[in-house]
């Protein structure tokens, strides 16, 4: 157990239905207050935040050919070392790259923060997708109510480990045995046009049809991957398309399992469920510096390589982290296995005595409207290119941006998606960013942008007179 985390007390044995995601639990959880609640933030200077908020093409195009030749140059080996003895370590390799560590890219990609260009985060969201056998449209929103509520029981789709612990099922996991039968059932359900009532619950009708394009897309790929195998008469294909989550799902459990397994349920605090380890550069790479995962989860616009320096901002307001990967496991072994006989135990992390509550501060109005309703708001000195603020005015929140031509823009201040601050938010061209789950808005009109925002924001009127920016709610 870590020095900073210590064993709550026993509580009442869950009953494991609680975990379905129907309308029944979905409707406690928001009565209880914890469906798309406000998260707690730790405090990040505006300036450092913007700065951390750069995605550049650089590094994430370096990585991903870095991945890429690893995984042609193994595949490549595999290849030519088939029908030997040899081929096993190339193979195992390939399916640890092809099977494991596909899903920190699958994750990336999907968060659309790892490339500047966004075609370059979709295309590498598809091809991991497929690769770590999910379906790209049905994940999308399955891990955007990831992110409003994590681990929040009844609300949350990525649960990886429900109390009580089912080891048998961890263990399989680690082959993906169960994910084979559960994806292509998916495959073949969606290929038809259906859809579960738990994946209606938290996706739009109108990604229906995206889903079963997708899942025929999925078919016709493993269709001619069999027919080659067919017509060569070899397992190859095989094993470099299809099989390898068999022999390399275990990285990607080695990892995925450290985010949140043993920590506390239903609690508003990334700090309190979510897991930071620190690693070498090896499984940094690997894991696309997803060890940083209290960071990741308060901060998901931050793309991963400058998660480092985001952990370096935030870590005195945040439980230790973490000194090593084992060290993670030496907790998660025991917890696990004690849920099996106590579901109610969890780990309770201990936040730091300096560990902050603060809110980023709004601007008030500091005098009442003039004759034609218009409120003085700040010098236009305040508000930089690129940036946004936050206004508060008559219980109401608002933001103002400017964006990089410095046209100033006015809307509501909470994402019509959920309850999140748009000034904690990136303005990119003339768009502003959601800091929850990436949709995006026009400032122009408040029109939806990005998936998964669908409907409109309000937008007002603002101006800058004399050196001052004034602000008009319609
Ligand atoms: S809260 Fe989901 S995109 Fe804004």
């Amino acid at each position: 157990m870590s020095a900073t985390s210590k064993p709550t007390d026993q509580v009442a044995f869950p009953d494991p239905s609680v975990y379905l995601l129907n309308r029944q639990n979905s409707r406690k959880a928001m009565e209880a207050g914890l469906a798309e609640a406000e998260w707690y933030q730790s405090p990040v200077p505006r300036a450092k935040m913007r700065k951390l908020l750069v995605r550049r093409n650089g590094p994430a195009l370096r990585d991903a050919f870095i991945w890429f030749g690893l995984i042609f140059a193994s595949a490549a080996a595999t290849i030519s070392l088939w029908g030997t003895w040899w081929v096993i370590a190339p193979y195992l390799i390939y399916a640890a790259l092809f099977a494991g560590s596909a899903d920190a890219r699958w994750h990336e990609g999907l968060h659309g923060t790892a490339f500047k260009t966004d075609w370059l985060n979709i295309a590498l969201y598809e091809i991991a997708s497929f690769m770590v056998l999910r379906e790209s449209t049905v994940w999308r929103w399955s891990h955007t109510r990831h992110h409003s509520d994590t681990i929040i029981v009844g609300r949350d789709p990525e649960i990886a480990v429900p109390r009580p612990p089912d080891i048998t099922g961890m263990l399989l996991g680690c082959f993906a045995i169960k994910r084979y039968p559960k994806y292509f059932g998916n495959l073949l359900h969606h290929a038809r046009g259906q859809l579960a009532e738990r994946e209606r619950e938290f996706i739009p009708e109108d990604e229906f049809p995206k889903i079963f394009r997708t899942a025929r897309v999925h078919l016709a790929v493993y269709l001619l991957v069999m027919a080659a195998a067919l017509i060569s008469g070899s397992f190859l294909p095989l094993f470099l398309i299809g099989l390898p989550n068999i022999f390399g799902t275990w990285l990607m459990s080695l990892y995925g399992l450290t985010q949140h397994t043993g920590l506390a349920e239903n609690v508003l605090d990334h700090r309190l469920n979510s897991r930071t380890f620190l690693t070498n550069i090896v499984n940094r790479f690997l894991y696309l510096n997803m060890n940083y995962h209290v960071e990741h989860h308060m901060f998901p616009l931050v793309p991963y390589y400058n998660l480092p320096a985001l952990h370096e901002i935030v870590k005195d307001d945040c439980p230790a982290p973490y000194p090593s990967l084992w060290a993670c496991w030496k907790e998660i072994i025991p917890t696990v296995a004690r849920q099996t006989e106590e579901p109610g135990y969890h780990i309770q992390r201990s936040l730091p005595p300096t560990a902050g509550r603060e809110k980023k501060p709004a601007i008030k109005p500091s005098c009442p409207a003039d004759a034609e309703g218009w409120l003085e708001i700040c010098p236009s000195a305040a508000l930089e290119d690129s940036e946004v603020i936050r206004v508060n005015h008559h219980d109401q929140t608002y933001a103002i941006y400017r964006d990089g031509e410095g046209q100033l823009y006015a809307t509501d201040g909470i994402c019509t998606h959920g309850k999140t601050h748009l000034a904690d938010g990136l303005v990119i061209e003339k768009m502003i960013e959601c800091p929850k789950h990436n949709g995006r808005f026009n400032l122009a009109d408040g029109s939806p942008a990005r998936r998964p925002v669908c409907k409109a924001l309000q937008t007002h009127r603002v101006r800058e007179v004399s050196g001052r920016i004034q602000f008009h709610p319609s």
